[in-house]
């Protein structure tokens, strides 16, 4: 009976219930933030991921930019049905070089999680400018003015470095080039098309809207979709043993 009646008193006292209630919720968070402390890394460390190229961060740019993340998921739940229509569940490695992450919240279309590879740049550049050129019931919108936009370059060794200053392990070669692989991985006869590979393992190197003359949007933008997902070789993949 002491103790209800002392909790009374606590109840009958505003500001000491206010401090009160303060101790307990924090006692909770520490509880919860204090670990984390003393972990090296929350994200399990996965063989292949690398930071995106200069021309994919240039695509990836854009699809943020005209709102994919609206109708588009990137996030393959570990449940049978998405597994078995979009392959291996996405790992938190995947996204980990994404400032901000494209997770997305809603499915209007399909998840683009592991698109890359699965159609042909042709196929990529057609769907963009119409659609229902290539799937009739489509409802997504047409993006026809990407072919025809040249992608703004003078500020993509800037975008590497901003990534770099949010932990993106770009390197000073890396930031030094940029401009040169950007246009070197739309362009397969350029000199510099093995150094892109050399710098960004499996790095698609294309003419991915099949015009070599001109950078444009949608080049940036078929080499994002190009890769999405391609990173991690699924064959070799073992989850850690405390993961699983
Ligand atoms: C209004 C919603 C909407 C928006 C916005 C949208 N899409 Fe789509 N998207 C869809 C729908 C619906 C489909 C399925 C029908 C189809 O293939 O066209 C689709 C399909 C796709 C596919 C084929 C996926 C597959 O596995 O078959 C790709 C790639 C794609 N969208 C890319 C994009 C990109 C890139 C953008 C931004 C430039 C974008 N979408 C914006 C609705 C949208």
């Amino acid at each position: 009976m002491q103790i209800l009646k002392s909790h009374a008193k606590i109840e009958r006292n505003v500001s000491l219930l206010m401090v009160l209630s303060l101790v307990v919720v924090l006692i909770g968070g520490i509880v919860e933030i204090v670990p984390l402390f003393y972990v090296k890394n929350t994200i399990e460390k996965v063989e292949g991921m690398r930071p995106y190229s200069p021309l994919e961060l240039a695509g990836r740019d854009i699809y943020i930019r005209e709102g994919c993340y609206v109708c588009h998921s990137q996030m393959i739940r570990p449940f049978r049905d998405e597994v078995e229509r979009y392959g291996h569940y996405s790992l938190a490695a995947e996204s980990m070089y994404d400032h901000p992450f494209q997770w997305g919240s809603k499915r209007t279309g399909p998840d683009l999680a592991r698109v890359g590879g699965r159609y042909s740049d042709d196929w990529h550049v057609a769907h963009l400018i119409d659609p229902k050129s290539v799937v009739p019931e489509s409802i997504m919108p047409s993006y026809a003015f990407l072919a025809t936009t040249q992608l703004k370059a003078d500020d993509i060794a800037a975008r590497l470095s901003a990534n770099r200053a949010v932990g993106v392990p770009y390197t000073d070669e890396m930031v030094e080039n940029a401009l040169t692989d950007m246009r070197a991985q739309a362009n397969p006869d350029s000199d510099g098309a093995d150094a892109v590979g050399e710098r960004y393992p499996k790095a698609v190197v294309s003419n991915f809207d099949g015009d070599a003359a001109n950078l444009t949007e949608m080049d940036a933008l078929v080499a994002y979709l190009q890769m999405l997902g391609t990173l991690v070789d699924f064959e070799t993949y073992q989850a850690e043993e405390n993961l699983r």
